[in-house]
């Protein structure tokens, strides 16, 4: 079975000649509808923490969602100026204190995580209560999912792991979901709201 750290090494070979390869970099429906998302349930000059924020300066629904302040964490760092204040790490141990950001957000990097049940925590961890997680993925089938199984593990040549729509909705147990977007092509805008009150 491949592991994360492969993976990571094997995607960054991809990206020797363009960075900007599988990023936000323009306009798409996915970044710009995660954008308006964002800028409609955070207050203005909230602070968003992107976690698996890629290699670009800016992502497009950054953007986007400009009323926020941004923040970004992500395992490259690669010398990349970025337009944001930006820590390399992972999404597993996030060096930040609880209860800091109004909202934060996945912009298809959930598939990519080494431990999903570990970065929803930390997400949660680091979530004011009433913030909001953003969530832009791909979401298969459960056949196409049981196929994967099938083959002898969760993944294939880019990511760790596929989420159906019940495996995705089955992490945020306890949550209020209050947007779903089915963009098609196997896509979707999530936005769950966090209640800490609930006990996960
Ligand atoms: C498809 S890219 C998306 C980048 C960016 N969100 C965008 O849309 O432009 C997936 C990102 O997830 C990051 N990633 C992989 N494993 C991660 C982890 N354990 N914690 C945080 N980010 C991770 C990768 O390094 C990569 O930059």
């Amino acid at each position: 079975m491949i592991t994360w750290q492969q993976l990571q090494d094997k995607a960054l070979i991809r990206r020797k000649d363009d960075k900007t390869l599988g990023m936000a970099h323009s306009k798409c429906s996915g970044s710009d509808i995660l954008g308006k998302a964002i800028n409609k349930w955070l207050p203005i000059g909230g602070v968003c923490l992107d976690i698996g924020c890629g290699l670009l300066p800016k992502p497009y629904y950054m953007k986007v969602a400009n009323t926020v302040k941004w923040h970004g964490i992500d395992p490259w760092d690669e010398g990349i100026r970025r337009n944001f204040v930006f820590k390399q790490g992972v999404a597993e141990i996030l060096p930040y204190p609880d209860d800091y950001f109004n909202g934060v957000c996945f912009a298809t990097s959930l598939d990519h995580v080494k431990d999903v049940d570990e970065s929803i925590k930390e997400a949660v961890r680091v979530l004011k209560k009433d913030g909001c997680i953003f969530i832009w993925s791909k979401v298969w089938t459960e056949r196409q999912i049981r196929e994967w199984l099938e083959r002898g593990g969760m993944w294939n040549e880019n990511h760790l792991r596929g989420f159906s729509l019940s495996t995705m909705l089955e992490y945020f147990v306890g949550f209020e979901s209050i947007y779903r977007n089915d963009l098609g092509m196997y896509q979707m805008i999530f936005v769950f709201k966090n209640d800490k009150s609930i006990k996960k």
